[in-house]
């Protein structure tokens, strides 16, 4: 039997099936040990078998598996708190839902309520989701696979780095501004304070939300707990997923107080988000990032890999923190399959020249050698 055999085929297959894995070593059945630089598409923020984060989920399993938000229950406030504290104060409330593109979907719907404008304003290269108004407002779903007969908005984007760009497409008629401080699927490319500078202040003067879209970079994948923390530059709304329950399906939306103000009841709901489990993942990630002090671990480790992995086919480096991106002077595919030929797995993106790397937090200096040493044997 495939590992395959009746799932959609919808999702081209890594040549490794991992049965087990630990810290951030992937283990296959053929007997393998595979350093994790990819992380499960950024989402094993604490790496495998992390202790904190398995007995939390244990420990709410026995407890009480699943109340829905109807229902009060202790741990979805301590997630709540704890989330909305570690992003610095500017947020005071949480919409837990269970991916990102529901985060996105709901940000867009704020922003529509609060402005009842027409148009949302994206930024070229985007990704954001594959629901109907994530999947609108992602930069080349409609080519790819939007499929449906039409986008539920008027969108725009904005070329990415484009200040002039900024002041003619965010008008009166734009509900909000959604982008990644950190472009994750296009390549890991960073906007850079400037240009997300000028967005925070255009969409001040037009009465536009700004989103910052964080699935990919958020809860410290930046070294910092948002990029919004490490750029100073405060949206609306943040939405996040991915890390955020380390592999327990979840996402966020973050609100400022005005956001916050124009909720009301029943304006948003749904089953699973803030699910007792989920939130449990949740409070067991900032725990883990805050106590041993992995936001330090990120900024010092990515530093060491700019230093010192400017080798073998690699040109240059771009992105932030532990969404690194790798500029090759060859197609990264190739360059990722060699890797893996050498037990090391790393990620591809939109830009068929950059490798992308997301490893867990925790990885160390030691394992950025190794990597090094692949590279210069490429
Ligand atoms: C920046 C960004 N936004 C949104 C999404 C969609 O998240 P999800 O797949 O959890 O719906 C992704 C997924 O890759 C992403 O990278």
């Amino acid at each position: 039997m495939s590992p395959a055999d009746h799932l959609a085929p919808v999702f081209a297959q890594y040549p490794i099936e991992v049965v087990d894995a630990e810290g951030v070593w992937l283990h296959t059945r053929d007997g393998r040990r595979i350093l994790d630089l990819y992380g499960g598409h950024a989402v094993a923020a604490l790496g495998y078998k992390h202790p904190g984060w398995t007995q939390a989920i244990a420990q709410q399993a026995g407890l009480c598996n699943f109340q829905s938000n109807a229902v009060p229950m202790e741990v979805r406030v301590r997630a709540a708190n704890k989330l909305t504290k570690f992003a610095g104060g500017h947020f005071d409330s949480v919409f837990f839902v269970n991916s990102g593109a529901e985060a996105n979907e709901n940000a867009l719907r704020m922003a529509f309520k609060m402005t009842r404008r027409p148009n949302i304003v994206g930024v070229e290269g985007a990704f954001h989701g594959r629901t109907a108004a994530a999947g609108a407002v992602t930069w080349g779903a409609d080519k790819k696979w939007y499929e449906f007969p039409r986008t539920p908005f008027g969108v725009a984007y904005i070329p990415r780095g484009d200040l002039a760009a900024i002041s003619q497409l965010v008008t009166r008629d734009t509900a909000a501004v959604i982008v990644e401080p950190v472009q994750g699927v296009g390549g890991a490319f960073d906007m850079g304070a400037e240009f997300l500078g000028a967005l925070r202040q255009r969409c001040t003067l037009m009465g536009a939300q700004l989103i910052f879209d964080e699935v990919q970079i958020g809860v410290g994948r930046s070294g910092w707990p948002f990029a919004a923390n490490m750029y100073r530059v405060m949206p609306d709304m943040i939405t996040t997923a991915k890390a955020l329950g380390n592999g327990f399906p979840c996402g966020a939306l973050l609100m400022s107080p005005p956001v916050t103000d124009s909720l009301k009841l029943e304006g948003l709901g749904t089953t699973f988000g803030g699910g007792p489990m989920a939130c449990a993942a949740i409070e067991a990630v900032v725990d883990a990032i805050e106590t041993e002090d992995l936001l330090a671990n990120v900024r010092e480790v990515s530093r060491y890999l700019r230093e010192t992995c400017t080798v073998g086919p690699v040109v240059g480096h771009q992105g932030a923190g532990f969404l690194h991106g790798l500029r090759l002077d060859r197609p990264a595919k190739e360059v990722q399959a060699a890797l893996l030929a050498r037990d090391i797995l790393a990620g591809t993106s939109a830009d068929p020249q950059v490798l992308r790397l997301l490893p867990p937090y925790t990885l160390k200096i030691e394992h950025v050698d190794l990597l090094r040493a692949a590279l210069e044997d490429l």
